[in-house]
């Protein structure tokens, strides 16, 4: 079975991320790619990885108007990832654009939505105008994403039952704010574990420090695919 394990590769050079890849295997977990290892290493760094044969989920997390962020999806899928994301809050319009840009490819990336950042409490969430709380603009949002034929949301861990009752199995839940039992939490605040995630429903989860600042990853990635798989089969 593939693995449900997403490592977010946030480092700050290409070599340093490419230093801490050589010692993973495409088989144990894909690898996500974010702002600051993109803005520093540019698309480059994402044709290294898929050459060596990992999935990579593009997190740019594209906001424009219809027509530009169109333009942007096609130039990620022609860099063959396995998935990348757009605000949902950008509307139905740039939802759709978006998907019907990726029609074409031969293996169309996964195109899942981006609701409310869970940095944002509902007092943030009043203060830009959206006067109801962040739970129901989350619903709210992942239903104009899957109207728009999105594949699916990343959501915290605490959205992810409320979004697999709403929307069903056919929607793909991905999560960050993972932390194995005894992790360091870092900067997270509500937290689950892989074992949990799985448990309400999430597809993919998303792990970054726990695995890129642990002195044996291979062993981190090792016990997390394992807590996972023994937790689907409970
Ligand atoms: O190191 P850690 O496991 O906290 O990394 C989580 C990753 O998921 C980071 O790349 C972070 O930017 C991303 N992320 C997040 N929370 C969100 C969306 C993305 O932590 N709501």
């Amino acid at each position: 079975m593939s693995s449900k394990l997403i490592v977010a590769l946030d480092f700050p050079s290409s070599n340093e991320a490419l230093a801490f890849v050589s010692k993973l295997s495409p088989v144990d977990c894909k690898l996500k790619v974010g702002f600051e290892l993109f803005v520093s290493a540019g698309p480059e760094i994402v044709r290294r990885l898929t050459d060596k044969g990992f999935d990579i989920f593009l997190d740019l997390k594209f906001h424009d108007i219809p027509n530009t962020v169109a333009s942007v999806c096609k130039a990620a899928a022609q860099l063959d990832v396995w998935m990348m994301n757009v605000h949902a809050s950008g509307g139905s319009e740039m939802l759709r654009a978006a998907r019907e840009a990726l029609l074409n490819f031969d293996s169309s990336p996964k195109l899942i939505a981006v609701s409310v950042l869970t940095s944002m409490s509902d007092q943030q969430l009043q203060e830009i105008g959206v006067d109801v709380l962040a739970k129901e603009q989350v619903k709210h949002l992942a239903g104009l994403a899957k109207n728009a034929g999105l594949d699916g949301m990343v959501c915290s861990a605490q959205e992810a039952s409320l979004l697999r009752e709403a929307f069903g199995d056919d929607f793909l839940l991905v999560t960050p704010g993972i932390r194995p039992q005894g992790a360091d939490i870092g900067d997270q605040s509500r937290v689950m574990t892989p074992a949990d995630a799985m448990r309400v429903g999430v597809d993919y989860i998303v792990v970054g420090r726990p695995i890129t600042q642990s002195p044996d990853p291979l062993a981190v990635i090792e016990g997390i695919n394992k807590e996972m798989a023994e937790s689907l089969v409970e």
